[in-house]
């Protein structure tokens, strides 16, 4: 048997990845053990339970999924919230990935089936092989608690440990303190002459370029060199504008991954699209775009043309305008969450997120359209009092909201939840908050930071 390996550029600490080692080892020659001859071990799920808050454990479970399928294994990701108890029972092969939240209590996610799980003392799990990975923050008192319950509980009701929980610190997933783990950028776009306008509450829809290192990257990985013309829309057009101006080359269409499981005749990918299981497919794509699909299948030779039939036309993206067209008649005003990640050994970036980040300056003319939202307004009735509950980025439209009420004076009451991860770094638009508090047109402020208290709890 080939011996599990995970790769050095896999998001874990050396704990981690010394333990999933080991885990999937272990797992795969438990399952050789017990398989049938009708029943192979590679045909056999491997159940992946997650238990999150914030979707650190959902991201490893993902990640998991893809090295345990490296490894012979049937990996299968579910919310805990999608399982119920007798179904919990039938999974032979289990590992459960949680986090710990409150005073060492489940995540939401996880609650309805520990409740139930805790409370059957009858149950039988004795046919159950299962491992805890559990992730906390030693600086609670309770660390780790919600995976050490799981484990213990499992235990009790007759399931078999295969390796020992390992607990996980913080340090680990999060950045420190002073450093916020998003980039939110605020952007204003100039309609001034253009006749447009708009009102609060409506979309903006931004439509990018893709970024040049991409498109450089895909090019290489064809073996074209991008001046090659192409038809397109009955233009002849260069592949490097094709690609740059014209096609989604990030997110996979599924002509395109059907046609790289044609041609690659990976057992994998065929034997995923042949299930018609969307969900396993979905975890096969998690944090994959065309380029590394490219790149692992670099025995699959595209042409220009062959490439650019598989691709969808570049969509535009939609941003909840963040000012009121009455306050700002010539501008709009964008509240944008960048888009990167790391995955499959590169740096992923969203494709308009990081067009308005990294592409555009103060010359650049930006292809926009309004998208109206008539159900999502201001009240009329400027006596009306208003509830606004905008987290992160959800923020945008309610800080149009608040101009447009000052704008029109309204004596309605306004009523602000806001939230995210970080109180120091992820506060946006905290001076003008403020100063809507001071002025009085903000009559209640509620702050919900994850470093500082649960969205859950100012309710
Ligand atoms: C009505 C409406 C209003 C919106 N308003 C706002 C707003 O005010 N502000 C705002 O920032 N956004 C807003 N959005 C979202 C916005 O439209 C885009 O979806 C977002 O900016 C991402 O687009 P992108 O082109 O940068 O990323 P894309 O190139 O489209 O890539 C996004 C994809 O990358 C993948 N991905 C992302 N993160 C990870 C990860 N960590 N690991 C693995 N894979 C990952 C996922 O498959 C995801 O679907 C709004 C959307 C709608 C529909
Ligand atoms: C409000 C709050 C309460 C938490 N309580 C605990 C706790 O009691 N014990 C612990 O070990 N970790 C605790 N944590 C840390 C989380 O478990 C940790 O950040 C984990 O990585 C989150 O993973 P998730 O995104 O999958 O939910 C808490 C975090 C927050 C924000």
């Amino acid at each position: 048997m080939k011996l599990p390996f995970i790769p050095g550029n896999a998001p874990y600490s050396d704990t981690q990845r010394a333990w999933l080692s080991g885990f999937f080892a272990g797992m795969h020659s438990h399952m050789l053990q017990s398989a049938s001859s009708i029943e192979p071990a590679n045909a056999r799920p491997l159940f992946i339970l997650y238990g999150t808050q914030t979707g650190n454990s959902e991201s490893l479970a993902h990640d998991a999924a893809n090295r345990a399928k490296a490894h012979g294994l049937v990996p299968v990701v579910k919310s805990m919230d999608e399982v119920e108890v007798d179904q919990l029972v039938k999974m032979d092969h289990l590992l459960i990935i949680t986090s710990t939240y409150g005073e060492g209590a489940m995540p939401d996610n996880a609650e309805m089936l520990w409740d139930a799980v805790k409370s059957a003392s009858d149950l039988q799990l004795g046919n159950i092989k299962y491992s805890v990975l559990a992730l906390g923050d030693t600086s609670y008192d309770l660390f780790c608690q919600a995976g050490i319950d799981w484990d213990n509980q499992l235990a009790a009701l007759g399931a078999q440990r295969i390796f020992d929980r390992v607990d996980c610190d913080v340090d680990f997933e999060e950045p420190t303190a002073e450093k916020s783990s998003k980039e939110t950028r605020h952007y204003e776009i100039s309609i001034a002459g253009s006749g447009l306008n708009y009102e609060a509450g409506d979309a903006l829809c931004v439509v990018p370029s893709n970024g040049a290192e991409l498109v450089a990257a895909i090019i290489k990985a064809l073996a074209c060199n991008g001046d090659e013309m192409e038809p397109v829309n009955g233009e002849s057009l260069s592949l490097k504008t094709a690609l740059t101006d014209y096609f989604e080359i990030k997110l996979p269409s599924k002509e395109f991954i059907e046609e790289i499981a044609k041609r690659s005749g990976d057992q994998e990918l065929n034997a995923i699209l042949a299930s018609g299981d969307k969900e396993q497919l979905s975890n096969y794509l998690w944090g994959r775009d065309i380029l590394d699909l490219l790149l692992q299948f670099p025995q699959v030779e595209f042409s220009g043309a062959e490439f650019i039939a598989l691709l969808k036309p570049l969509q535009h993206r939609a941003y909840s305008i963040s000012s009121s067209g009455k306050a700002h008649p010539d501008t709009v005003h964008l509240t944008v969450a960048s888009v990167r990640y790391d995955a499959h050994g590169r740096h992923h970036k969203g494709v308009c997120s990081t067009y308005l980040a990294d592409m555009v300056d103060e010359s650049t003319d930006v292809r926009v359209f309004f998208t109206p939202n008539n159900s999502f307004r201001v009240p009329q009735d400027d006596s009306l009092p208003m509830i606004m509950v905008g987290p992160g980025t959800g923020i945008a439209p309610f800080r149009a909201f608040l101009q447009e009420r000052e704008f029109r004076q309204a004596q309605g009451k306004n009523w602000l939840f806001f939230g995210d991860r970080n109180a120091s770094t992820d506060f946006i638009y905290r001076d003008e908050i403020e100063a809507l508090q001071a002025s009085g047109l903000l009559t209640r402020l509620d702050l919900a930071f994850s470093d500082k208290r649960y969205v859950r709890d100012v309710y």
